[in-house]
């Protein structure tokens, strides 16, 4: 059975992607700051890994701990919005903190755990980034903070795509709809069971050594 590596896997979207292919057989390695306090995901009986993406370090140990392991998917879930959006209320201090979880830690988690995806079968690294981080999209504004570390992952993870291919990796970058998780609101379109149905099927579809897609989970090309 294929093998993948979830972050952000305590909740939301993650602990949705969790269950799913937990269901479907799959062997399943699911990071989250607390394992000890996310109860939901250890009635799952998957693997879980202590990891904040904040922090470096903790990269490093999460990575260290599962050498000699083989994951066919990366799957770089975890994210955050970011408080205090608006032109003129911008706090440098929060606009790096999102930078460092949304954009930096993605990429240096895909370093730290390349070994484990050259070892693995598909050598699949997903991104979940958002509509929000398309520039050709925006035509709302606003949302400096959160819109800008999308688009700065999006670039991030062009340069993967062409600076990993020659090793066998793939990457593919999902807008995950705009769904029903504490990030998403009660107010949100769709369910965390229709968009990781729908981001499974974007996964499945995927032809080794395809070029780099910033697709949303019902299948639409989306714009840079
Ligand atoms: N929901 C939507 O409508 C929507 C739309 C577009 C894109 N997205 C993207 O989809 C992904 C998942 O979103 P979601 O809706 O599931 O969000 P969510 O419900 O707010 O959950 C966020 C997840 O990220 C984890 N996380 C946050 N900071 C972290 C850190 N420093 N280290 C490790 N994990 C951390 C959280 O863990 P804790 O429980 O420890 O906080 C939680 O598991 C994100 O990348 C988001 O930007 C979501």
């Amino acid at each position: 059975m294929p093998s993948i590596f979830i972050t952000g896997a305590g909740r939301g979207l993650g602990l949705e992607f969790a269950r799913q292919y937990s269901a479907a057989g799959w062997t399943v390695t699911a990071a989250c700051r607390d394992p000890s306090r996310a109860s939901d995901l250890a009635a799952l009986s998957v693997e879980t890994v202590a990891l904040d993406l904040a922090d470096a370090s903790s990269i490093l140990r999460a990575a260290e701990r599962l050498a000699g392991r083989s994951f066919d998917i990366l799957l770089n879930n975890a994210g955050v919005y970011g408080e205090g959006q608006q032109f003129g209320r911008l706090s440098e201090r929060e606009w790096e903190r999102v930078m460092l979880v949304n954009t930096i830690a993605p990429v240096k988690l895909t370093e730290a755990f390349l070994p484990h995806l050259l070892a693995g079968q598909r050598k699949l690294a997903v991104f979940l980034t958002s509509k929000m981080g398309s520039i050709a999209d925006n035509s709302s504004g606003g949302s400096y903070i959160y819109r800008s570390s999308k688009a700065a992952l999006n670039a991030a993870v062009k340069s993967l795509s062409i600076d990993l291919a020659p090793r066998g990796v793939t990457t593919l970058l999902l807008h995950p709809g705009w769904v029903q998780t504490d990030m998403g609101g009660p107010n949100a379109l769709i369910t965390p069971e229709e968009s990781i149905a729908g981001m499974r099927r974007r996964i499945d579809e995927v032809e080794p050594g395809q070029p780099l897609k910033f697709l949303d989970y019902a299948g639409a090309l989306l714009p840079w």
